[in-house]
């Protein structure tokens, strides 16, 4: 059976840069505050109008084809991980298929947050595993900037997030011992208004009283979206920030384990993980927990900010474009988020 490797990887950084510092015409935050609670010193945000969630992709598509070396018409598959989609429906994946002029080829939209990624390159790695396609174009992006309380009730999230994109080329290769070793994908729905964002949705107030809509008062056909569900800014990410903190930390260590286990290794083996990048004080535990040198983590998160599905792809195709990834390395990635969901994948490269 052929194992999956990533033949070609690039990503797209749009070129507005926020500080913490230009944060503050905004809301009530400091840089100290962000800096020491997060890691995180700047955030690049897309331009308003000019650049969306799939725009942003398009371009990180086109370096990872260039990069692979193939032709845009090799592509058989498409998958698309965000949560922060140019249109409720339909999905980033056709609008990116539209834009690249893709022949009419499959194109599948992946909804798992920060985990988006790893979950992403486990469905590609079945169907290139199978036979089904040869050169999977994988692509994750935010635009977060378009959508978050920029008023001081919104700082617990809105100074985490910022924009971005990166794809992988998924092919098959016929050689023992490189490529997708295995990915590991979990999830824990108890816990799935901690951080989500209720509305606009068709909840209709059922699950928890957390996540509800002020539609008592509205038309029927306000129900989706009513006025005081934005006058009460219903229609922003919540987060329980500590709880969020507290699960990741075990479940981070927990899913790498699992995948070095699997594949009979130990942390000590591990050339690079690459941990998604939602704290820089998450990443840290996790690297203190797992006894791994400062040469075995990479972290980009103080450029960046978080960029949920774009954050592990970002991080991999930086990591390899300054060197940190060379063939035959041990490279995991691990993701942990709302839903929660968590994952990992360990390949060799
Ligand atoms: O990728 C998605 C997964 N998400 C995560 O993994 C996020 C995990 N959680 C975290 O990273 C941290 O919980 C945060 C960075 C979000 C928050 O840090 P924290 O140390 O947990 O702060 P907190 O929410 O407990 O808030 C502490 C204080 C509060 O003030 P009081 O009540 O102590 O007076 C907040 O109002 O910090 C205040 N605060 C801020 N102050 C300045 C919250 N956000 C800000 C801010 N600037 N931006």
């Amino acid at each position: 059976m052929p194992q999956t490797i990533i033949a070609g990887i690039g990503h797209y950084v749009p070129a507005q840069t926020i500080t913490n510092t230009d944060l503050l015409k905004f809301m009530d935050t400091s840089d100290e505050w962000i800096q020491e609670r997060t890691g995180i010193k700047e955030r690049h945000y897309a331009h308003r109008t000019a650049e969306t969630t799939t725009t942003m992709g398009v371009e990180a598509a086109k370096n990872a084809i260039t990069h692979a070396g193939i032709k845009k018409e090799d592509i058989d598959f498409i998958i698309f991980a965000t949560l922060s989609p140019d249109y409720y429906f339909p999905g980033c994946g056709v609008l990116l298929q539209r834009a690249l002029e893709l022949d009419e080829i499959g194109a599948l939209d992946i909804r798992n947050q920060c985990s988006g990624f790893v979950y992403a390159l486990s469905v590609a790695d079945q169907f290139i595993k199978t036979g089904m396609y040869k050169n999977i174009l994988l692509v994750a992006s935010e635009k977060h900037s378009f959508g978050l309380d920029f008023s001081t009730r919104g700082r617990n999230i809105s100074v985490i997030f910022g924009d971005a994109a990166a794809a992988v080329i998924l092919q098959p290769t016929e050689k023992e011992n490189q490529g997708i070793l295995s990915t590991h994908l979990h999830s824990d729905g108890k816990s799935a208004e901690i951080l989500a964002m209720y509305n606009p949705g068709t909840h209709a107030n059922h699950w928890q009283e957390k996540a509800y809509a002020h539609f008592d008062d509205a038309a029927i056909g306000e129900m989706f979206m009513s006025h005081a569900m934005i006058d009460e800014a219903q229609n922003f990410p919540n987060m329980d920030g500590p709880a969020v903190f507290k699960k990741a930390v075990v479940k981070f260590p927990e899913v790498i384990m699992e995948a070095l286990q699997k594949n009979n290794f130990t942390p000590a083996d591990l050339n690079l993980l690459i941990p998604h990048q939602a704290n820089l004080r998450i990443a840290q535990f996790v690297q203190q927990k797992l006894k791994l040198r400062d040469d075995q983590v990479f972290n980009n998160i103080e450029k960046y900010g978080n960029t949920t599905a774009a954050s592990i792809p970002l991080a991999l195709s930086e990591a390899y474009q300054a060197g940190r990834i060379k063939e035959g390395d041990l490279v995991c990635m691990a993701a942990f988020g709302s839903g929660f969901t968590w994952a990992s994948a360990l390949m060799r490269w």
